[in-house]
């Protein structure tokens, strides 16, 4: 897959998508990360990339013209057509469903956003989706853009070094992860649970489902309503 990300601070980008899982998955050719800064598109002495908000008020808008330059050159980068992605808290809200949508696609291209925002003009003609990671609001859109690039990375295939983590990760059933313990068995700050030293792996299935249940019950029962469990699953608490 190919991301590419359009970026006054293309280094900080970069940087986020050189370490870790999603390092590793450029390194193994299964992710290509690119970026493209908007100043080397624009043909003034200061590279000026902003101007004043018509209407009046504090803080300034990037213009079209630098903007569609740098995405009509994304576009001619590579022959797969790139899903433009502006992120901006009026976006819609980015979920592990929507990640997962992301990741079978060969290529998207990330817009990231600075000072007050986008000329309306150039969302409306060159991005096909709007995406926020939250309710809150960043000083720009680099932040969200490593957040795509990681959730969706760490989601090709060959990237997790065990392919089961992604399929048990929280969210990837609907449900909150379970919690995990590591040596030692016996610690001043607790005792691993029984169940998970017995080898019976039905019953630490079980168990991690249960914790699973209660803890998404406890701490997020909005995302129970929505939660369909599969098969095995169903088979395992009516044991
Ligand atoms: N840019 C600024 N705030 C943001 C947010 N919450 N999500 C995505 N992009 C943003």
């Amino acid at each position: 897959m190919r991301i590419d990300v359009v970026s006054l601070f293309p280094d900080f980008v970069r940087q986020c998508a050189a370490v870790g899982v999603v390092g590793r998955a450029q390194q193994r050719q299964l992710l290509q990360v690119e970026t493209w800064n908007p100043r080397d598109y624009t043909h003034d002495r200061h590279r000026t990339v902003d101007a004043s908000s018509y209407g009046g008020g504090p803080g300034m808008v990037m213009m079209i013209e630098p903007l569609r330059a740098t995405l009509a050159a994304v576009r001619n980068a590579a022959p797969e057509p790139a899903h433009v992605i502006y992120l901006s808290p009026q976006g819609s809200r980015l979920t592990q469903g929507r990640v997962e949508a992301l990741a079978s696609m060969p290529r998207i291209a990330l817009l990231c956003g600075r000072y007050e925002g986008v000329d309306e003009r150039l969302l409306a003609h060159e991005v096909d989706e709007e995406l926020s990671i939250g309710d809150y609001v960043l000083s720009g859109g680099e932040l969200a853009a490593a957040v795509v690039i990681d959730a969706v990375g760490r989601l090709q295939e060959g990237a997790l070094n065990d392919a089961l983590s992604a399929e048990q990760d929280s969210f990837a059933n609907g449900l909150l992860d379970c919690p995990h313990y590591a040596k030692p068995v016996q610690d001043a700050l607790g005792t691993v649970p029984e169940v998970l030293l017995s080898g019976d792996h039905a019953a630490i299935a079980r168990w991690r489902l249960k914790q699973s249940l209660g803890r998404t019950w406890l701490r997020r029962p909005d995302l129970l309503s929505r939660c369909v469990l599969d098969e095995t699953s169903r088979a395992l608490l009516d044991e």
